[in-house]
């Protein structure tokens, strides 16, 4: 492992990167290269103590728990599926918000399924917040994991349902499926390596302070 005494900080491109620039530009702190440009996995920044990680939404929180980042932006929907242990999550930063919701192709009558115990299938890559949805209410489904375009799932006869995220509600839309249910509503957080926090306190807690002036309602 390579020893970077600054900090690390784990985002990942689309809106995660996006949404949290503003954040950056509060704590001094600006990107000199481009994630949707480069292809760069470890980026510079105008501060040559802060670098960032360009990943996976669902590796940020890995990343930051074994300490190879030292602070990560990283989805409510992600943290859950990975369970948060050990990490610090100092701020909602109320960035990349979208919600969880069950979906159906239009003409499934969900509520009549519910009603009757019936066992569905329900295809989504959100297996544990899922889980948790429908043993609240009492129903029993099979699960299937997938990593991506839950949508196509019930329009092929994978699943009868499916669980994901929603933001404008077009990607549903566009397949003829609809929302029968919402599950949670979701947004990033910042999350931070506990030792980090005690071995780079006086780099990192201004960051987090810039960061929790700078949050939009
Ligand atoms: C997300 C989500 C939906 C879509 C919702 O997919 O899984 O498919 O965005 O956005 P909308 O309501 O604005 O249409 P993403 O593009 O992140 O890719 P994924 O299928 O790999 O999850």
């Amino acid at each position: 492992m390579t020893e970077f005494g600054g900090i690390t900080l784990a985002l990942s491109k689309g809106r995660i990167f996006e949404e949290t620039l503003p954040l950056l530009a509060a704590a001094g702190i600006v990107p000199t290269e481009d994630p949707e440009t480069s292809r760069k996995l470890i980026l510079a920044t105008n501060r040559p103590d802060v670098r960032l990680v360009i990943i996976r939404a669902t590796d940020t929180p890995t990343y930051v728990q074994y300490g190879a980042a030292d602070m990560g932006i990283a989805g409510k929907d992600v943290l859950i599926e990975h369970g948060g242990a050990d990490l610090y999550q100092p701020l909602d930063l109320n960035i990349a918000k979208c919600r969880m919701c069950v979906a159906v192709p239009r003409g499934f009558d969900y509520e009549a399924a519910v009603r009757r115990g019936a066992r569905i299938r329900v295809a989504t890559k959100y297996i544990q917040t899922a889980r948790d949805h429908f043993a609240s209410k009492g129903m029993h489904v099979d699960l299937i994991k997938l990593y991506g375009s839950m949508e196509l799932a019930p329009l092929v006869g994978l699943a009868d349902a499916i669980v994901d995220l929603v933001s404008s509600g077009g990607t549903l839309r566009a397949n003829g499926l609809v929302e029968v249910e919402d599950i949670l509503a979701v947004s990033s957080r910042l999350i931070v390596n506990q030792a980090s926090l005690k071995l780079k306190h006086d780099l990192l807690q201004p960051v987090i302070d810039a960061f929790a002036g700078a949050i939009k309602p």
